[in-house]
């Protein structure tokens, strides 16, 4: 039965959202909020949205709204929320939660003291492969952790666009952008990180392409803020470390993967695909996902099924909140902009930075 009613703000990964939130029986997206109205407009007609505001504190006002989505450039994560969370709305937020950990804090703090329920859409935790890696780990398939490399390689250089996501002041960049899921999926594996080291680099340094409306440059040119390549070393507090290595703009597109080396096994994620040996095995094989953990039969859109099962735990937390399971809310996301903030400072400073 519906009975949440939801307001997105934000019209580009926004838009993907409303198919996620068509996807929980409990939820109904009644208003959407963009800048750009007309285009809202387009998008509210396409799905039979009734409300289409310009300014997102006439939709979290809204009477008839009980969760507010904000898919808004993260520099303006920490105003909506706030404006949200002291309507007293239930909040989802996009990733990163907000620029730096003291911003993150304070929405938690905020969040926390409203008592309404609060998460952040590190939807990748349900991807099959990843949620079944959790379990597995916390069945000691890998034993002490000793290693675990996170790749990504792209063909496009991140910031040619010159949009936010190229402007390191607006919470763009490879680290804040791609990094934070990965981050977060190495802290709910491994536990917390205690140490970091880092180099971020910006490779491409000049837009190349500009979309007039939202460029830092509206005649194109200008230079790319964000970092459009990272690596970074990070020391768990129960043992081992990560090594993080991401470079867009080279010459192979081969995507992400996670390769894991613990004392009693190995876990590989790669396309989609879990694969895992332990003493005794001849050789790494695909572990066969469980059932209860796939995202329907031939899902087109992986991330798009990880946000609905995201947000029927968001659903039942408000419903039902004695039965909700775990997902993850702002206390990730303060986690999460701690590690990076530590990031970027060991990569300015060019030395190990504890993570407080
Ligand atoms: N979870 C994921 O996998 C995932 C994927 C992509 C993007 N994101 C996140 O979603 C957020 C938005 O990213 P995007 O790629 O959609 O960016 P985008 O630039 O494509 O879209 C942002 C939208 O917000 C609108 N906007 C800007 N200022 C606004 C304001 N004051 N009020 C209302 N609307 C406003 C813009 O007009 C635009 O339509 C970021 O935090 C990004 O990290 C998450």
């Amino acid at each position: 039965m519906t009975n949440l009613r939801v307001g997105v703000v934000g019209m580009g990964w926004g838009r993907l959202q409303l198919e996620a939130f068509r996807r929980v029986r409990e939820f109904q997206v009644v208003a959407l909020c963009d800048v750009e109205h007309a285009r809202a407009q387009d998008i509210a007609r396409e799905h039979k949205i009734e409300h289409v505001l310009a300014d997102y504190r006439d939709l979290v006002a809204r009477a008839d709204v009980d969760l507010v989505s904000i898919a808004a450039p993260p520099d303006l994560h920490k105003p909506i929320a706030h404006a949200a969370i002291q309507a007293g709305k239930h909040v989802l937020v996009e990733k990163p939660l907000a620029l730096n950990a003291s911003d993150a804090g304070e929405l938690l703090t905020a969040a926390e003291g409203a008592g309404i329920v609060h998460a952040v859409d590190f939807e990748m935790r349900f991807l099959p492969a990843l949620a079944y890696g959790k379990e597995l780990i916390e069945e000691e398939y890998l034993g002490q952790l000793l290693r675990v490399d996170v790749t990504m390689s792209t063909e496009r250089p991140w910031g040619e666009h010159g949009n936010w996501a190229a402007d390191d002041a607006r919470g763009g960049g490879v680290l804040m952008e791609l990094g934070s899921h990965f981050i977060d999926l190495l802290l709910w594996w491994f536990g917390a990180a205690r140490a970091a080291l880092a180099g971020r680099r910006t490779h491409f340094p000049t837009v190349k392409t500009a979309t007039p409306s939202q460029s830092l440059h509206p005649t194109g040119g200008g230079r790319v803020t964000g970092d459009d390549a990272f690596w970074s070393v990070l020391q768990f507090e129960r043992g081992g470390e990560a090594l993080l290595n991401f470079v867009t703009g080279a010459r192979r597109d081969a995507g992400w993967s996670i390769c894991a080396y613990g004392s009693l096994g190995s876990l590989i994620v790669q396309s989609g695909q879990l694969l895992g040996r332990r003493e005794g095995d001849r050789e790494i094989a695909r572990l066969p996902i469980p059932k209860r953990l796939e995202l329907g039969d031939h899902p087109q859109d992986p991330l798009m099924w990880g946000m609905a099962k995201l947000f029927e735990r968001v659903a039942d937390k408000i419903n039902r909140p004695r039965d909700a399971k775990p997902f993850p809310d702002f206390r990730a996301g303060v986690a999460v902009a701690r590690v990076i903030d530590a990031l970027r400072r060991a990569s300015d400073e060019r030395e190990w930075v504890e993570i407080t």
